[in-house]
């Protein structure tokens, strides 16, 4: 059966179409598609190799950070050793530098009290230059004893009852000789007697004595130190206040740390070494107590306070300052 001239062409068309389509997708196929899929496997294979030498840099790399790690710990172990070499060593030497130094100093003291009297004399003079550097190399031994005591955990209070009082006296009366030579008005308020407190007193005369001392070589000639002290319970604080150059907001916490000496206070450096506050705070904290400053600024004063428990107790309120 033959249809129409139309059915004709139309099935024709179909036909050519039907095998244009079936052509494009064979050429598609063949050429297009397989080289599209060459790409994605050289691609792929690429980045495998990629991955693969990441890989290998980063295990090179944590292999070099353990070598590192490791290194860092060997150091650690050697500066651990050396720092109880340098603690040993300055035990020593301040314990053996002792002994030669009093021996210079009593011998400078009998040579002082033999010969020829009289301020203006060459000797006298001479002989009064060495006591004064013993008594400073005295005290410097001292403060690097306990820093070495410090350092190896042998810094132990010794706590014994005794009325604060007699301790600020004492301390007060020592350094009025000072206060007196730069003309310096020294003040203690003197209540309240009676607060007995269960300390190490030659430790916390110590605390007292270095802040008194720094009040009265950082105050201006004629200058004023005040000392007083209070009950806070179960805290007793203590306050030194001097109308001096005061302590910058920034120094605040580092004056207590080891050799820290403020830079505005250029000359008066060479009166120390920057010890005291670093030990007064070792003895303060070793009392379960705290110490600090407040200052208003540059030339302002300072006022320093420590403040600790009347009687050794676990773990105080903060006290209030
Ligand atoms: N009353 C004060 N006024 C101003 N600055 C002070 C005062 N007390 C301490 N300082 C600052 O804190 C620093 C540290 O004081 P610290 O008592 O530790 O050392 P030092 O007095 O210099 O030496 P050392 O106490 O070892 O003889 C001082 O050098 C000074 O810069
Ligand atoms: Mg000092």
């Amino acid at each position: 059966m033959v249809g129409t001239p139309w059915q004709m062409v139309v099935a024709y068309v179909v036909i050519i179409a039907s095998s244009l389509s079936l052509l494009t997708y064979w050429i598609t196929k063949k050429f297009v598609l397989r080289k599209m899929n060459r790409t994605i496997m050289k691609a792929e294979h690429n980045y495998q190799q990629q991955i693969a030498s990441l890989q290998m840099q980063l295990s090179g790399k944590v292999t070099v950070l353990e070598g590192m790690v490791n290194k860092l710990r060997l150091s650690n172990q050697e500066l651990t050793r050396l720092n109880e070499i340098r603690s040993k060593f300055m035990s020593i030497v301040a314990h053996d530098l002792r002994q030669p130094l009093s021996s210079i100093q009593g011998f400078a003291s009998v040579l002082m009290m033999d010969g020829p009297q009289g301020s203006g004399n060459n000797d006298q003079i001479a002989l009064n230059n060495i006591l004064k550097a013993t008594d400073n190399m005295n005290m410097l031994m001292a403060d690097l004893m306990d820093i070495s005591m410090i350092e190896s955990g042998r810094f132990k209070m010794d706590g014994q009852p005794f009325t604060f009082n007699t301790l600020v006296s004492d301390v007060v009366t020592l350094q009025a000789v000072n206060a007196q030579k730069k003309g310096i008005f020294l003040q203690k308020y003197d209540y309240p007697k009676d607060i007995t407190v269960t300390a190490d007193r030659f430790r916390l005369s110590q605390v007292l004595s270095n802040l008194i001392g720094n009040a009265i070589k950082f105050a201006p000639q004629g200058g004023r130190v005040e000392v007083s002290y209070y009950d806070e319970d179960p805290y007793l604080v203590c306050r030194v206040s001097d109308n001096g150059p005061g302590i910058l907001h920034t120094e605040k916490e580092k004056i207590f740390q080891k050799f820290h000496q403020s830079d505005n206070n250029r000359n008066l450096k060479k009166q120390g070494w920057g010890l005291g506050l670093s030990i007064a705070q070792e003895i303060v904290n070793a009392h379960g107590g705290e110490i600090g400053v407040e200052s208003a600024g540059l030339g302002q004063g300072a006022m320093f306070w420590f403040a600790f428990p009347k009687v050794p107790v676990a773990s105080p309120a903060k006290p209030t300052v």
